[in-house]
This record gives C-alpha cells, sequence and structure tokens, in this order.
C-alpha cells in the first residue's frame, strides 16, 4: 500500500478528513476490547483521548468536570484571572473528600445574608453550617428549608436543628456507612468542643465509594484533572492556576509558531518545573518546522490545527493554513523524533475522523463543536421554533474579541477595529456531554476494529487510501430519500 501522507508530502499536497479514508486489514481485535487510553506525557495518561476545546461556548467548570468523570479533559477558556481561578478550584474540588473548611453562618444572620454568601460561591452549593459566635456548630441552612422564610427571617429560625455531626477524624467510608444509614445529605465534623472542623457532601462520598472511579481522570491526589489556557506572557496567571492545582497549561494562541509563544513556553518552564508538576501544551502550528520549534522550546506536547475548525474562517480571511490530515501527519513526525504527542485540534465532525486523525498521527483529539450545545457547555439554552439550541463561537469571531480581552490577544488583534477570523452561530442542544462522548468512543473503537489496531499507539500510523469525491459521496447515504438523523450522523 503507497504511502497517502507521505507521497502527498512530496508533492506540497494538503489532505484533510473527507480526501482519506483507513485502509481496513485483517483484525483480531473486538471493539470492545481496544485500550482507549493514551499517554500524554509520561506520568501523565487520559483514559478517552479526547479534550474539550478552550471556548467561551465549550469549556467552563461543569463542562472540564464532565470531561474529567469520562476519562478525557477539559481545557478552561482564558477567561478573566478570577473566573479561572475559581473554575479551577470548582473542578479540583469536585471529589472533595472532605470539605475542609465548610462555609458558615450565624444564627443571628438573616436569610438576605445567607443568599449574599451563597451568590459570592456562584450558588454552587445550598447549604451552610450554623455556627455560634465561638464556633460552636448549632445547625444547617438548607435550600429545602429556606426557601419558605422571609427574606428578613433570622437563621436560626428556619435552620434545621437536628443535625447529625461526627468527629473530624471521621474516614469517607465511615462517612458514607454513617449517612446512609442517618439518610442526612451533609455530615458535619466537629472536634471535641463541638466547634466546626469540616464536611462531607452526601453526593462527593458517593461517588467514592460506589463511583466509577476507575474510569475517571485523577490526579495524585484523587482530585478531577483539569487544563487552562494561559496565554502568553503571562507567568502571574500561570502561577495561580498551579496553586489551584491545575494540572495541564496551555501556551496557546492561534499562530504558535511565533516568539511570544516560544518565549512564554522557555519563561514558564524555566519558573515553575521545579516547584510545580504540570504538563505544558503549546500551540497552535501546522508544520513539521512549527512542531519541532514548540517542542525545543520545551512544550511537553504541541497542538496542531490552522484553520481546520468548524468556526474558523483564518483560512479564508488570510489565505494561511494546512488541511488537518496533512498538519497532523507533519508535526507528528517531529513528536516521533522527540519521542512527544500532539493533540489534533478542530475539524472533526464524525467519530471516524477522530480515528483519521489518531492514524495520521495524533494522541488525543480537542473538540469545540461536537462538545458545543451539550448541557456541560456554558450559555442558556433557547427555544427557536420549538427546537432547542446553544450559541456556539469561534474565539477569533467578533463577537468573542468584543466580549473577551483574551481573544484580542490569541488572534493578535488590537483592541478598536478588529478583523475576525471566526464566525458566531448556534447548534442544536445535545443533552449531556457523556452521551456524546458514548457515540464517539463508539465509532473510534469501531474503526480501530477495521484496521486491527489493539491501542491507540498501533491505531497511530495505519495506512490511508486517498478518495475521490465519487469516494466521497459514496461514503455518506445516498440514493436514500428522507434520512433520519441517526445519534452519531446528521445529513
Ligand atoms: P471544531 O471544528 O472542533 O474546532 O469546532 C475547534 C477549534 O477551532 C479553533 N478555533 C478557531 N479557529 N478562528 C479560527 O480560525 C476562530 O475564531 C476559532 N475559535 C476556535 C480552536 O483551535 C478550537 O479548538
Amino acid at each position: 500500500m503507497a504511502d497517502v501522507l507521505g507521497k502527498a508530502r512530496e508533492e506540497g499536497l494538503g489532505l484533510t478528513f473527507d480526501d482519506v479514508l483507513l485502509v481496513p486489514g485483517y483484525s483480531e481485535v473486538l471493539p470492545s476490547d481496544v485500550l482507549l487510553n493514551v499517554d500524554l506525557t509520561k506520568g501523565f495518561s487520559l483514559k478517552i483521548p479526547f479534550i474539550a476545546a478552550d471556548m467561551d461556548t465549550v469549556c467552563g467548570a461543569d463542562m472540564a468536570r464532565a470531561m474529567a468523570f469520562e476519562g478525557g479533559i477539559g481545557f478552561l477558556w482564558k477567561s478573566d484571572l478570577e473566573s479561572q481561578v475559581l473554575a479551577v478550584e470548582d473542578v479540583k474540588n469536585t471529589l472533595n473528600r472532605k470539605i475542609e473548611k465548610p462555609i458558615s453562618v450565624l444564627g443571628s444572620q438573616t436569610k438576605k445574608d445567607v443568599l449574599e454568601v451563597l451568590r459570592r460561591y456562584r450558588n454552587r452549593f445550598s447549604s451552610l453550617v450554623v455556627v455560634d459566635e465561638d464556633r460552636r456548630v448549632v445547625g444547617l441552612v438548607t435550600g429545602d428549608k429556606m426557601q419558605f422564610a422571609g427574606e428578613d427571617s433570622f437563621v436560626r429560625d428556619f435552620m434545621v436543628k437536628d443535625v447529625v455531626v461526627a468527629s473530624g477524624t471521621t474516614s469517607v467510608v465511615e462517612a458514607y456507612h454513617l449517612m446512609m444509614k442517618r439518610r442526612v445529605p451533609k455530615l458535619i465534623l466537629v472536634d471535641e468542643e463541638r466547634q466546626l472542623c469540616g464536611m462531607y457532601s452526601f453526593k462527593d462520598v458517593k461517588s467514592i465509594v460506589e463511583g466509577d472511579r476507575h474510569l475517571y481522570n485523577l490526579d495524585a491526589k484523587g482530585r478531577l484533572r483539569v487544563g487552562a489556557n494561559v496565554g502568553v506572557n503571562d507567568l502571574g496567571r500561570v502561577e495561580r492556576l498551579l496553586k489551584k492545582g491545575c494540572d495541564v497549561l496551555l501556551v496557546g494562541t492561534a499562530h504558535g509558531h511565533s516568539r511570544n509563544v516560544i518565549e512564554t513556553v522557555k519563561n514558564v518552564n524555566a519558573k515553575f518545573r521545579k516547584d510545580y508538576d504540570f504538563v505544558l501544551v503549546a500551540g497552535n502550528v501546522a508544520t513539521y518546522e512549527g512542531a519541532r520549534a514548540l517542542f525545543e522550546a520545551g512544550a511537553d506536547v504541541v497542538k496542531v490545527g490552522i484553520g481546520p475548525g468548524s468556526i474558523c474562517t483564518t483560512r479564508v480571511v488570510s489565505g494561511a493554513g494546512v488541511p488537518q490530515i496533512t498538519a497532523i501527519s507533519e508535526a507528528s513526525r517531529a513528536a516521533k523524533e522527540v519521542g512527544k504527542c500532539i493533540i489534533a485540534d478542530g475539524g472533526i465532525r464524525y467519530s471516524g475522523d477522530v480515528v483519521k486523525a489518531i492514524a495520521a498521527g495524533a494522541s488525543v483529539v480537542m473538540m469545540g463543536s461536537v462538545f458545543a450545545g451539550t448541557e456541560e457547555a456554558p450559555g442558556e439554552s433557547l427555544q427557536i421554533g420549538g427546537q432547542k439550541f446553544k450559541s456556539y463561537r469561534g474565539m477569533g469571531s467578533a463577537g468573542a474579541m468584543t466580549d473577551n480581552a483574551s481573544s484580542i490577544e490569541r488572534y493578535s488583534q488590537s483592541v478598536g477595529k478588529m478583523v475576525p477570523e471566526g464566525v458566531e452561530g448556534m447548534v442544536p442542544y445535545k443533552g449531556p456531554v457523556k452521551d456524546i462522548i458514548f457515540q464517539y468512543v463508539g465509532g473510534l473503537r469501531s474503526g480501530m476494529g477495521y484496521v486491527g489496531a489493539r491501542n491507540i499507539l498501533e491505531l497511530q500510523g495505519k495506512a490511508f487510501n486517498r478518495v475521490t469525491s465519487a469516494g466521497q459521496i459514496e461514503a455518506k447515504p445516498h440514493d436514500i430519500m428522507g434520512v433520519k438523523e441517526a445519534s452519531n450522523f446528521k445529513g
């Protein structure tokens, strides 16, 4: 079988997803048996090779949390610093074995005060411990009880007084059994003086004791993993995020083969490598030289894709870019030389595109439009003509650049008149992201079965066919009217 990608390189021909198909091969591999775990670096693996894109309509804390629960990871978009720090904290605390410092109020405060406290924590929880002046536990405010109280009612009048407390040394498993027995959603921990010293929440405790922990993407301390875009030249942000336990830093701009990105990678390594454990991703590039330069600067992983995204107009606006299969294949040559790996970012529509991206040399794929519109994607859904939609937009779109300073930096623009490199639109509401991941994992497994790859490493480098326009037509449903949309195919 001719080396389609190598030949295209010699001819200076750029290929993308629909230009190629994987050649089916002898297989003893059952889709259900393939292994999808992949090492981003030595010691940092994902259980499924999927990353949610660092975009303001794709990945905030909810998406990052859901991705890590599924074994992948989400990269938080570069929002204002305080919001991004809170989002990292939010994800890292999701599986908090024990809430070390529960938020508390006094019995003499009012419902109005309580609502203000909850708002400050973005209503992430609805129960607050009630303490006296000496921090001794006297009750619990719960959303259930509070809803019937007037705004000026005192906490002592609507709090639950009969609370279950346990010693501060109670383990998570002991807490689970005690909470099951007493049927309480919160277990307040106290010291010998009955002073507040911690709390367990049943939702967390249950997922730790009963949950599919082996499927989660967890750090060494048992917390969900998360990544974040830190832009360029912002070491203050890097430090704040690392202090909160951020696992992956993405030095990401639209053009990664550039001085700003290279210097930021060097500076981050020089300043933080010895004190913190993190994976440093840099991008985006679309060539061998671009990837090589970022690896040489010290990137652990390089992200690949200039203009393949569903919301991108970079190629039409600037005339620059590389069709994505070729970009992946080129960058992966550099990765192989240094024993590192790349992320294929953008342009994935179907699960088959994931299989092709990995076969072309990627270890992991980043997806925006696939995850946009899910329940966990930021933003409200809206109804149009009886159907639910959510917004999805390019980070270089006029809207994103008007709303976010980081988008202006990412697309090297200056404030004022802008030249957008992305568009804004809507995608149908898709429900929980785990249902989407189920389909993409299923498609990936199926592809690996057809080519006889038992794991991601074996999939990399599998042979491609070139496809003509007739082949492209043949590949999709044809000669049938009124095709119904399937959960993994929209006509
Ligand atoms: P998909 O196809 O998954 O692509 O929706 C997501 C990726 O697209 C990139 N991105 C952009 N590229 N203009 C661009 O040229 C933009 O405004 C823009 N916004 C995002 C980004 O790499 C993302 O992961």
